[in-house]
């Protein structure tokens, strides 16, 4: 089978080097660090399968024009990538379906959004309705930082048209999950639940950023976790996209909140997780056929629910200088060639370009994802960070701490090596 993936980041990357173990891959534009990549545009690409890995194509209709053409493409049209494009769209969904998830209110106008803030307890929620890159969501205590967000956002000036609509929610509290669920329209099945961590500095603290490394399998994330996600998120949420004619073929990505009133969704994208994807698809059992299991979902016939290995991945995200306000671009990346070398580590390239010399530059505020496999959490984290020393530019940060409780956790005094599917 040959695979053409979409998209340019570690992602993508992932994606290839696992669809590779069984499929022929181009990966479109992909990056000089990703091998296999092409600059000719998807729809000029012969391939029996289309897997779109970013949402900004999804939501402006890449998948409808694929399939327009016959293709078999792995991936939501733009009416299902309004979960993802449309915060307001997608708590819509939500209520109709049923599914559990914060009280909200979505308002284009400053005074009732007030309003509904000061009828909620503190902390508060405050996004931009449309993409903004994991970027648009104001978490506070403060109620007048809260408003103060709100005009800015619905001004236009953080997010241009993105925050012409604001969605106002109550703050949860609790651990959070991603669970990502392959879809065929009708059918939903899990991938092993990960973990990120959002926040740019040690402790989640600093901005909100696209993702700054992640681990899998989570322990907390039980059988019964995994089970109540599918029948009370998942599925309903799926059955509700039917019943408004989307036939939604690709993704479906819960955001969670563990509360103490159970799982609650905080959001939903339509495509995988980054850096998720870098740690859930390489545990993929090796009898298990990413081409044929993300095929058999393109063309609404999954038949099988994909294992997973015993063996813990944690990946940790690089970042340039400036990242996430100000990423700098076209340092000089060493070391990707000695990391990898280490065992039982893979390095993805994210936001990596090429110099006139050909040697690797940073070109994004995301760079590259070591991720490190072992027999639990704690040594697949000790075997990335090895490797991440071994790569340096000018001004690369990174978090220290990713995984870090995870990797000490022994439940019950037994290993944490638990598949959480
Ligand atoms: P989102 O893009 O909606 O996932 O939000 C990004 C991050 O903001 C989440 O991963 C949470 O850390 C935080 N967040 C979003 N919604 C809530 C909420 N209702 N309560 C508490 N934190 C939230
Ligand atoms: N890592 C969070 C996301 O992909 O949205």
């Amino acid at each position: 089978m040959k695979v053409c993936v979409v998209g340019s980041g570690g992602r993508e990357h992932a994606l290839a080097w696992v669809l590779a173990r069984s499929a022929e891959v181009v990966v479109t534009p992909g990056n000089p660090g990703i091998p296999g990549s092409v600059q000719t545009p998807p729809e000029d690409v012969a391939a029996d399968l289309f897997v779109i890995g970013p949402e900004a194509p999804l939501v402006e209709g890449l998948a409808d024009r694929l399939r327009a053409r016959g293709a078999l493409v792995f991936g939501p049209g733009a009416d299902g990538a309004r979960l993802e494009g449309s915060k307001a769209w997608m708590k819509d969904v939500l209520a109709a379906a049923d599914v559990p998830t914060a009280r909200h209110g979505a308002f284009r106008d400053v005074e009732p959004a007030v309003q509904f803030l000061k009828s909620l307890a503190p902390p508060y929620v405050v996004k931009t309705d449309g993409l903004a890159a994991g970027k648009g969501v104001l978490v506070t205590e403060s109620l007048s930082d809260a408003a103060d967000d709100v005009r800015a956002k619905l001004a236009g000036e953080a997010f241009g048209d993105a925050g012409r609509t604001v969605v106002v929610e109550e703050g949860l509290t609790g651990a959070e999950l991603s669970l990502l669920a392959i879809c065929d329209g009708a059918r939903a099945v899990p991938l092993a639940p990960a973990q990120d961590f959002k926040r740019v500095r040690d402790g989640d603290t600093g901005p909100n950023t696209g993702g700054m490394g992640a681990y899998s399998p989570v322990v907390m994330a039980t059988d019964d976790v995994v089970g109540e996600v599918m029948t009370r998120a998942v599925e309903p949420t799926l059955h509700e996209l039917r019943r408004r004619g989307v036939d939604y073929r690709g993704v479906l990505y819960a955001g969670l909140m563990l509360t103490p009133d159970g799982p609650k969704v905080l959001e939903y994208n339509v495509r995988l997780g980054d850096p998720e994807a870098e740690v859930v698809l390489p545990r993929l059992a090796a009898d298990c056929d990413l081409a044929e299991l993300l095929a058999e979902a393109a063309s609404g016939r999954l038949r099988r629910a994909p294992a997973f290995r015993p063996e813990a991945a944690v990946t940790v995200v690089l970042a340039s200088e400036g990242y996430p306000e100000r990423p700098r671009t076209g340092d000089v990346i060493d070391g990707v060639d000695a990391a990898a070398a280490e065992s039982d580590t893979v390095v993805f390239c994210a936001g990596v370009g090429a110099d006139a010399e050909g040697r690797l530059v940073t070109a994004g505020g995301r760079v590259l994802d070591v991720t490190a496999f072992g027999p639990t959490v704690g040594a697949a984290r000790e075997r990335a960070y090895r490797a991440v020393g071994r790569i340096s530019w000018r001004g690369m940060h990174h978090r220290s701490d990713i995984a870090l409780a995870a990797g000490k956790a022994r439940p019950g005094g037994g290993p944490d090596g638990k598949d959480g599917v």
